[in-house]
């Protein structure tokens, strides 16, 4: 965390460089500094509305801004008399039906509270019931979904057996639907986000997952869902591409603009441009980890400074070798020798480049399965992401903002 007087330097509140996604309810990171993609906003906007429910995806890579791009479509949604809250249902490749099952109820229970706080009746109360087992369980909510151990806490607890929920489930959610369009809901949004670094297979499980409910629930009138993920679970997904470098630094002065200190002195980049130009190029797109590295550069760098009346915008110099130290001895201390070696190899090829398995084979001289390895190290580590395959062509690995800032 950076104290607030470090940022006071350049007339800010607070860092204008945080990672979290923006949300209609919130007063530090508000809906109104979202940028572009307006053409992806209108596309999953209508597709709600052309229908009595549906089921939409979007994909792309981490960081991109997939999560703040459906939090926005929920408050579109809002303004033409949908409801939907800021939550996002976190989907996990584990767990059974289920389990997804009462995510999916807690969602719309959350929707209609939030729209609706004076919610009453015995539907209302029915779906009350059942959510409030469910969220006892540990069922559906982030921890277990997560698979962060909560080891044990499902079979042994006494509240709302996963079979009442399979029995009931369907019904409850249907006449908690049936509530909210009475009470003048033109339908409900649910925001499902599944994790970042889904395998193809736990993707492929996820997909599973949801066919599973598809008739008792997915088709639900009124329900519109978008599933967001690294992967998609549904076929044709939305892909996001990366911003562009204009929209970028439209972000950017939108939070400038936003977390302004005294109103009666300009609002000023900590940075210069070059610096911003530079990050955009090397993290291709990959907002959370831009800003995570213009975060981390400027507090190392305004720590060294002493508090002066001004202090000039951040340089490219500076930066990238404050960022350069940094991310070394981070990395390395993280990946151990043997991959911190084989990463620097690749680095020394081209960071830019992506490569397949059988060339990283090639460049490390070992066998497939510790080339495997490494890549699984390396993802976990950050410093390496793999792409979105693209049909029966080999999966590429790439050097992520993160490692290249280091070399
Ligand atoms: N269109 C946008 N306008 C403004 N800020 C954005 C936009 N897209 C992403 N961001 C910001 O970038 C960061 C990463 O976005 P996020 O939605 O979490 O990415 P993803 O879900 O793809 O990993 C967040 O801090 C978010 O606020
Ligand atoms: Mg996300």
């Amino acid at each position: 965390m950076a104290l607030p007087s470090l940022w006071g330097l350049y007339n800010l509140r607070s860092s204008p460089f945080f990672q979290a996604t923006l949300r209609a309810d919130s007063q530090a990171t508000p809906l109104r500094l979202f940028v572009g993609r307006q053409r992806e906003r209108q596309l999953l906007l209508t597709t709600i509305g052309s229908s009595a429910s549906s089921r939409q995806a979007v994909a792309g890579r981490p960081g991109i801004g997939k999560t703040t791009l459906v939090q926005t479509v929920k408050a579109d949604a809002q303004a033409e008399g949908y409801w939907s809250s800021d939550e996002i249902i976190p989907i996990s490749a584990e767990g059974a039906s289920e389990q997804l099952l009462g995510q999916l109820l807690s969602g719309v229970y959350d929707s209609v509270l939030a729209n609706c706080p004076t919610a009453a009746g015995p539907e209302v109360e029915a779906a009350q019931q059942l959510v409030r087992g469910i969220r006892l369980r540990g069922g559906g909510l982030t921890v277990s979904a997560f698979g962060l151990g909560v080891g044990g806490s499902q079979s042994e607890s006494v509240a709302t057996p996963p079979e009442a929920l399979l029995l009931d489930g369907p019904r409850v959610l249907r006449d908690l639907m049936g509530y909210a369009i009475g009470q003048g809901a033109r339908g409900v949004v649910l925001h499902l986000n599944n994790l970042e670094n889904l395998s193809e297979a736990d993707a492929t499980r996820a997909a599973d997952l949801l066919r599973g409910i598809r008739d008792q629930a997915l088709l639900q009138e009124g329900l519109h869902l978008i599933v967001v993920g690294t992967r998609s679970v549904f076929s044709n997904p939305l892909v996001l591409e990366p911003l562009g470098l204009a929209d970028v630094e439209q972000l950017l002065a939108n939070r400038y603009g936003s977390l302004q200190l005294d109103p009666a002195r300009p609002c000023r980049s900590p940075v210069e441009r070059a610096v911003v130009q530079r990050l955009y190029e090397l993290f291709r797109g990959d907002l959370r980890g831009m800003l995570k590295a213009l975060e981390d550069g400027i507090t190392a760098l305004l720590g060294l400074t002493s508090a002066g009346a001004d202090v000039a915008p951040v340089g490219l110099e500076d930066l990238l070798l404050s960022l350069r130290q940094r991310n070394q001895v981070e990395l390395q201390e993280q990946l151990g020798d043997t991959a911190w070696e084989r990463l620097l190899a690749w680095a020394q090829v081209d960071a830019a480049t992506a490569q397949t398995q059988a060339e990283l084979v090639e460049l490390w001289q070992v066998k497939q399965p510790s080339v495997s390895q490494t890549l699984q190290q390396l993802i976990e580590a950050g410093a390496v992401e793999a792409l979105p395959r693209r049909g029966r062509e080999a999966i590429q690995y790439l050097m992520t903002g993160i490692s290249r800032l280091a070399f």
